[in-house]
């Protein structure tokens, strides 16, 4: 079986020591406001707040050969052209080496002993990617060798970008002055932006006009500058802008000399935008590059990046026998949290970055991985998400990271959307103790004057299940719900229309969904108690709601052996022994018994039993069992996809945290601890098979009925980082935040294991022997530093 790489748990790196992994594997950049996608050869881009509106690299998704573009270095030395990333020349390296770190990479490519290498990152404070090129000549003979770089110009609107070219192809303008390459297209109108590409010494040579530079007919990995080691000096008119710089560069045997290379986005204020017609003003361009002038400066942002990363992963950490636990937990869990909660569902290699903004649903869940990191900035995307909500407590399902403005592009009407807004807010009260952010007023649907408080929109948020209950009492499904491809509503038979934004059939509809009665159970009764701790009269009323709730799924959400998943237009059961295909499904499994409706009695018990028994395989738990065969008009998109993919029968990761949360609940620790490695990449043996980073969590597994189960697809921007975050510090290791303190209710079969835990203005050190008697300890909150050992 070959490796790809390992992990090096000191550095908090993952080392990658071949280039043609079986899939890019990335890496992201940023921690504000711009942001870059990196893969181990130096592919991907960056943008400025909103991957689709302002673009500033251009990159083509799912090209031939697989990721082409980015920000490369070609080194001609003598007749050799190669690059230390291996692409986009290919030129086998002697030796290669990419590391991904958090919030950088560094990759370092070695050939005829000439040593390149590049470290990559995006400092906190300023809007740009820094490049440090580190060159060592290893060799006996001195080198005479031309250091490229290159970079493609985006035309701002990703999407525009690829489609209008009867504008583009005229649009594209530059200025080259100094030793920067600027890139003003359309600033002149309506734009007060430009990007610009720079290095920390004269050039010898440049290029901004991408035939002058690569050559119609060449690829990446042939320019025709380079090939020649030469440069056009060209200045860009329309076509396609680029950016590269020429240095013609000598090393005596043993020297090594450093370039340091800012990739940078400027935002001028209207006053500000000209020095002289036409001329745009530099000077926070030439800021940044005096910011990075110097090696010292560069090793100082380094620092202060590491500083940052240091400080978040140190609130959390974890210390057992079992290494691909605690780097999971430590390093890479936390981090793609991070990641996830930056960019929702917006640009991964699998997102384009055009086609989905931030998702209601998607960013409330999201909170519960960085809550404990950086609950600043989740308080603002609770207040940002809830303004994107209507009176009557719908929402629209993604809003505009740019403008924060909700839309329709991906639909509307998701009827457990609005639950989620208290799943966000109750998981930051819990971990802040912040109960002051539920007066913040928030407007409906962003409209000045209609503002009402926090929590009159939690309010409405529960109410809006309450308002559209079906036949059973239970809630009406609508457009979909937290399964997009559910659409029971929709009857499509048009290939061409989206199972997201088609006109639904709601009127009359009794479809209705087992996922969201759970869902509501259980956020009914985190919101109940938030109600009572701010002596809320109506937390009785919620109390009462989903205690009816709790009937109607033991009444009408039980189909003997599993929990229902829904029933359909019509009324007929979905998910049942009844069914022909797609008997049972996980959701409704893990909702129900994470609510505990019907434990006393069993059914937990029982469920869980089924979903080992008819989803789990080896290498998770499938969706659904069996997958759909055929196209069914009134399921919709599920039954759309191939058996074993996606919705239909993938193993989608997203869900099954809460089959682990249910096990746990239940006390299973054996089957909780199985579910939790099996879908956890640090414990992936077959790296080939999985294909995507062994380091992140991908969307879905195919699952047992796919082609090829195990195989990996849509790696890191998925709900899966938050929910085993949730899985893993609380139901596992058993540290739960609540309103007033930690409680400490472990169900993981590993014996003593150490925590390091900081909430609020406490630090907890805890030792852990979990002895078999089980039960549980709760830490009181007092600020200080505190130590417990704990035998559970
Ligand atoms: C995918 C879902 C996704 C939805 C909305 C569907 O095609 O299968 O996973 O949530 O699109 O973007
Ligand atoms: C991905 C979407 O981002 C998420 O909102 C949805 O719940 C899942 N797919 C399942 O369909």
């Amino acid at each position: 079986m070959d490796n790809f790489g390992h992990f090096d748990d000191t550095s908090r790196e993952y080392v990658i020591t071949r280039p043609d992994t079986p899939w890019p594997w990335i890496n992201y950049m940023g921690t504000e406001d711009f942001f870059s996608l990196i893969s181990n050869t130096a592919g991907g881009y960056c943008f400025y707040k909103d991957a689709k509106f302002r673009r500033i690299l251009r990159y083509r998704y799912n090209g031939v050969p697989m990721d082409d573009g980015g920000r490369y270095y070609y080194i001609k030395d003598g007749s050799t052209v190669w690059s230390p990333g291996w692409k986009p020349c290919k030129t086998p390296l002697d030796s290669y080496e990419c590391r991904h770190g958090m919030g950088y990479t560094r990759i370092t490519g070695v050939k005829d002993g000439l040593k390149a290498d590049v470290l990559f990152f995006v400092p906190i404070g300023h809007p740009c990617e820094v490049h440090r090129v580190r060159l060592t000549n290893a060799g006996p003979a001195p080198k005479h060798i031309q250091l490229y770089s290159f970079a493609e110009w985006c035309l701002w609107n990703a999407s525009t970008d690829m489609e209008n070219f009867q504008r583009n192809l005229s649009t594209g303008e530059v200025e080259v002055e100094g030793d920067v390459l600027y890139h003003k297209t359309e600033y002149r109108e309506r734009r007060n932006h430009y990007a610009f590409f720079g290095v920390n010494r004269p050039f010898d040579g440049f290029d901004t006009d991408r035939e002058t530079f690569i050559g119609l007919y060449n690829g990446f990995d042939a320019p025709q500058q380079v090939l020649a080691g030469t440069s056009g000096n060209s200045v860009a008119h329309g076509w396609s802008p680029v950016a590269s710089h020429r240095l013609d560069v000598t090393l005596k045997p043993g020297e090594e000399k450093e370039f340091i290379f800012v990739l940078g986005y400027v935002e001028n204020p209207a006053d500000k935008k000209f020095v002289a017609p036409g001329v745009i003003n530099k000077e926070p361009a030439l800021g940044m590059m005096d910011a990075f002038a110097s090696v010292a400066q560069v090793e100082a942002a380094f620092a202060e990046l590491k500083t940052y990363w240091d400080g978040l992963l140190s609130r959390f950490c974890v210390q057992s026998s079992v290494p691909e636990l605690d780097r999971t937990v430590n390093i890479w869990n936390q981090y793609q949290c991070m990641i996830t909660f930056f960019f929702s569902r917006s640009a991964s290699f699998f997102e384009s970055g055009i086609g989905r903004g931030m998702g209601f649903r998607d960013s409330n869940q999201d909170l519960a991985g960085i809550v404990h990191l950086i609950p600043e900035r989740a308080r603002q995307r609770i207040l940002d998400i809830a303004a994107t909500q209507f009176p009557d407590g719908g929402c629209y399902h993604q809003y505009q990271p740019l403008t924060k403005r909700g839309n329709n592009d991906i639909g509307g009407g998701f009827n457990d959307d609005p639950l989620w807004l208290i799943f966000g807010t109750v998981a930051y009260i819990r971990e802040t103790g912040d109960f002051g952010i539920l007066q913040e007023p928030v407007p409906f649907d962003n409209k000045p004057g209609s503002e009402v408080s926090l929590l009159e929109h939690l309010k409405i948020s529960f109410k809006h299940v309450t308002d559209n209950l079906g036949p059973h009492g239970l809630p009406l499904i609508g457009r979909a719900d937290w399964n997009d491809c559910m659409n029971l509503n929709c009857f499509s038979d048009n290939p061409d229309e989206s199972f997201q934004t088609t006109e639904n059939k709601t009127e009359g509809s009794k479809a209705e969904s087992l996922m969201i009665a759970g869902l509501f159970v259980a956020e009914g009764r985190d919101f109940a108690e938030l109600l009572e701790r701010i002596s809320d009269k109506t937390a009785a009323d919620v109390k009462a709601a989903v205690a009816d709730m709790e009937s109607a799924v033991k009444a009408h959400g039980w189909d003997g052996e599993w929990f229902l998943r829904a029933y359909d237009y019509f009324g007929n059961k979905i998910g049942s022994h009844e069914c022909k295909e797609g008997k049972i499904f996980i959701e409704s499994q893990g909702w129900c018994t994470m609510a505990r409706i019907g434990a006393e009695e069993g059914l937990c018990d029982k469920a869980l039993d089924s979903a080992n028994k008819y989803l789990e395989c080896e290498h998770g738990l499938v969706l659904n069992n069996p997958a759909y065969t055929k196209y069914y008009i009134d399921y919709g998109e599920i039954s759309s996809y191939p058996e074993g993919y996606k919705e239909n029968a993938g193993i989608f990761c997203h869900n099954n945290p809460w089959v682990i949360i249910g096990e746990a609940m239940a006390g299973r620790a054996e089957d909780a601890w199985r579910h939790y490695q099996k879908i956890t990449p640090a414990f992936t043996k077959d790296q080939a098979l999985r294909k995507v980073e062994p380091y992140v969590f991908c969307q879905m597994v195919a699952g047992k009925d796919a082609v090829k189960p195990g195989e990996g697809k849509n790696s890191w921007l998925t709900g899966t980082a938050a929910w085993t975050w949730k899985a893993v510090s609380e139901a596992l290791l058993g540290i739960k935040p609540q309103f007033d303190g930690l409680l400490v209710e472990p169900c993981i079969p590993i014996g003593t294991y150490r925590i390091h835990r900081r909430f609020r203005e406490a630090e907890y050190e805890l030792v852990i022997h979990q002895t078999g008697k089980g039960g549980k300890v709760f830490i009181p909150y007092k600020p200080g530093k505190q130590e417990l050992e704990i035998n559970l």
